[in-house]
C-alpha cells in the first residue's frame, strides 16, 4: 500500500502512512499565477503508484481542494492505467495495471448542502460524491455531517469517525460530566461520545435563523456545578457552541468545553468561542488553532473496511 497527498492533507497522510506501515509520497499540487492549478505524479513516484493499492488523502474544502482532488485522482488513474506518453517523448505508455485507487477525505466540504432545502437548489454534496466516485474504488469520509447523502454512490463508501479518539482525548485532559448535542443532527455522536466516557447526556433543539444566526428551545439541563462538553460534527462561526454555552451556564454549568470533528472557525469564531466556552478540541480533519485529536486512526479504520470488503 502507498499513501499519497497533495497540498491539503500532508500532515494526516504522513499519519496513516505511519498506522498501515506503509511509505508516504508527496504529489505535486501547486498554483499558476493566475490560480489555476498544476496536479503531477512526481516521476520518482510512478513506479509505485503503479505496483500498490494506493491511498489518496485529499480534503473538498475550500473549494480549490475539490478540484485538486479530482486532478490528481485523474492523474494517478493515468499512471495505473500506463497512460504515460508525454509530447516531450521522455514517456511511453505501458500496459495497464490492477492496484485498487482509494480516496480518504477528512474534511468533506459541502456536506451541509445535503438536501434542496429550496427549489432550484443543487445537491452539491451528492454532485460533489458523484463526481469523485467516478475516478476510485472507494472513498471513506471522515464524520460526514449527514451519511445518507452519500449512501448510494456508484463506488463503496465508508464513514469513519474520529469521535472515539475525541471522547478519550475529553475523558484525559478534561473529564466531563456531562455531554451535550447542541442540535438533533449531533445525537449520534455526542450520545456516543458520552457512552464511550460513560457520563450523562442530552441535546438541545436548534432553529437557524441564518448563517450566524440560530436559537434553540429552551430545556431544563441537569447541568448544575457539572463540567460539561458540547459536542458536534464541526464548528463554522462558533454561533451554534455559543448560545449552546449560554443555556448551559444559565443553568449552573461549572464549566462549558466544545468538542468536534471539523474545525472551520470562520471569522473571528476562536476569538468569540474564547469568552464562551472554556476550551475547544478539534481534530485536525483541518489545520487549525484546537487541533489535538489525530484524524489518521479514523481514516485507517475506514480505509481498511473498503479494502478488506
Ligand atoms: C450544523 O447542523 C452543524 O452540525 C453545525 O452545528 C454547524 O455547522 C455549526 O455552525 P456554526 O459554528 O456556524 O454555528
Amino acid at each position: 500500500m502507498l499513501v499519497v497527498s497533495g497540498s491539503s492533507c500532508k500532515h494526516i497522510a504522513e499519519d496513516m502512512a505511519q498506522i498501515l506501515g506503509c511509505e508516504h509520497h508527496s504529489l505535486e499540487a501547486r498554483r499558476f499565477p493566475d490560480s489555476e492549478g498544476y496536479f503531477r505524479v512526481p516521476e520518482s513516484s510512478i513506479q509505485k503508484i503503479r505496483s500498490s493499492t494506493v491511498v489518496l488523502v485529499s480534503n473538498t474544502f475550500p473549494d480549490t481542494c475539490i478540484i485538486e482532488t479530482l486532478m490528481l485522482l485523474e492523474a494517478i488513474n493515468d499512471v495505473k492505467e500506463g497512460r504515460l506518453a508525454d509530447i516531450r517523448g521522455k514517456g511511453i505508455d505501458c500496459e495497464p495495471t490492477k492496484s485498487g485507487l482509494y480516496l480518504a477525505i477528512p474534511y468533506f466540504g459541502y456536506s451541509r448542502q445535503d438536501k434542496r432545502f429550496n427549489q432550484g437548489e443543487a445537491i452539491s454534496a451528492r454532485s460533489i460524491g458523484m463526481l469523485l466516485s467516478t475516478k476510485c474504488d472507494g472513498i471513506t469520509v471522515l464524520d460526514l455531517h449527514a451519511p445518507e447523502v452519500l449512501e448510494s454512490l456508484p463506488t463503496k463508501v465508508t464513514f469513519s469517525s474520529s469521535m472515539s479518539e475525541i471522547a478519550e482525548y475529553l475523558q484525559e485532559e478534561i473529564n466531563p460530566d456531562f455531554i451535550l448535542s447542541p442540535d438533533k443532527g449531533a445525537i449520534e455522536r455526542a450520545s456516543y461520545v458520552a457512552k464511550k466516557i460513560d457520563c450523562k447526556f442530552s441535546y438541545l433543539e436548534k432553529t437557524r435563523i441564518d448563517a450566524h444566526n440560530i436559537v434553540h428551545k429552551a430545556k431544563n439541563l441537569d447541568v448544575n456545578g457539572a463540567v460539561v462538553t458540547i459536542v458536534d460534527d464541526m464548528i463554522s462561526t462558533g454561533g451554534t457552541i455559543c448560545r449552546a454555552s449560554e443555556a448551559l451556564r444559565e443553568q449552573g454549568a461549572k464549566a462549558v468545553y466544545a468538542a468536534c470533528s471539523h474545525g472551520l472557525f470562520t471569522g473571528g469564531a476562536i476569538s468569540k468561542l474564547d469568552k464562551y466556552v472554556d476550551g475547544v478540541v478539534a481534530s485536525d480533519s483541518l489545520k487549525n488553532p484546537r487541533s489535538v485529536v489525530s484524524s489518521a486512526f479514523a481514516l485507517c479504520r475506514g480505509i481498511e473496511e473498503l479494502i478488506n470488503d
